[in-house]
C-alpha cells in the first residue's frame, strides 16, 4: 500500500487533529530518516500508522486487545496511553497485513521505547515529539536536538518521558526504564570500554 492509501485506511479511524498529527509524525520520520540511515519508506509507513488505535474508546480496546490475545502486566493495564501502541502493531499485522517486524515495532515502542531500539524505533520515537503540529515548551530544543544528534535527542525524549510520568505519580513502563538506564549508560550511544566485570 502507499501513503495515500494509508491515509484513506486511518482517516476514518481517527479526529481530525489526530490524522494531521499522523500525517506530520510521517513526513518527519522520512526527515529523521534520510538524516540518520534509516528507510525512508518504512518511516513513512511507520508514521502514518502508529496512532492507527489512538482515538478508538478504551473499552473498545480493550476489547479489541483481548480478541487478539494480548496480555497486559499490571503496569500496562494502568497505562492506557500505551495501549494503542501494542494494538496498533497487532491491528497492523492482522488487518493490514504488514508483516515487515522493523515497521511493527517501530508502532509497538513508539511510547515507551525499549532496550536496543532499532534506528526505525528511534525515527519514530523522536518523530512522534517532534512533529510539526507539536507546541509544547521546549519542542524547539528537542527539535534542533535531532537535527544534530539522534542519540542525545532520543535520550531527551526518554528523560522527558520518565519525568513527567514520575511527577505525576504514574507507573513507568520496564521498557522505558531499560531504554532510559541503556542511553544514560551509553552516552552518545557509543559503547564504552566496560569497567568493573568480575572474573
Ligand atoms: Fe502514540
Ligand atoms: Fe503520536
Amino acid at each position: 500500500m502507499i501513503l495515500e492509501e494509508y491515509e484513506a485506511v486511518i482517516k476514518p479511524l481517527l479526529s481530525e487533529k489526530r490524522y494531521y498529527h499522523s500525517v506530520c509524525v510521517s513526513k518527519a520520520a522520512v526527515e529523521l530518516a534520510k538524516k540518520y540511515g534509516a528507510d525512508p519508506a518504512k518511516a513513512e509507513t511507520a508514521g502514518i500508522l502508529h496512532d492507527i488505535m489512538k482515538d478508538l474508546p478504551q473499552e473498545k480496546q480493550l476489547e479489541k486487545m483481548k480478541e487478539y490475545g494480548i496480555c497486559l502486566t499490571e503496569v500496562e493495564r494502568a497505562a492506557p496511553k500505551l495501549w494503542h501502541a501494542m494494538l496498533g502493531a497487532v491491528y497492523l499485522q492482522k488487518e493490514l497485513h504488514i508483516e515487515d517486524r522493523e515497521i511493527l515495532d517501530a508502532v509497538r515502542y513508539h511510547t515507551t521505547g525499549r532496550r536496543d531500539m532499532t534506528l526505525l524505533d528511534r525515527v519514530l520515537f523522536l518523530a512522534d515529539f517532534i512533529s510539526a503540529d507539536r507546541d509544547y515548551p521546549g519542542v524547539e530544543e528537542l527539535r534542533k536536538a535531532a537535527d544534530k544528534n539522534m542519540e542525545e535527542a532520543v535520550m531527551e525524549g526518554l528523560a522527558y518521558t520518565v519525568a513527567d510520568l514520575a511527577n505525576g505519580k504514574k507507573p513507568i513502563h520496564p521498557d522505558t526504564i531499560e531504554a532510559y538506564n541503556q542511553a544514560a549508560l551509553i552516552p552518545g550511544g557509543k559503547d564504552t570500554e566496560k569497567e568493573g566485570c568480575c572474573r
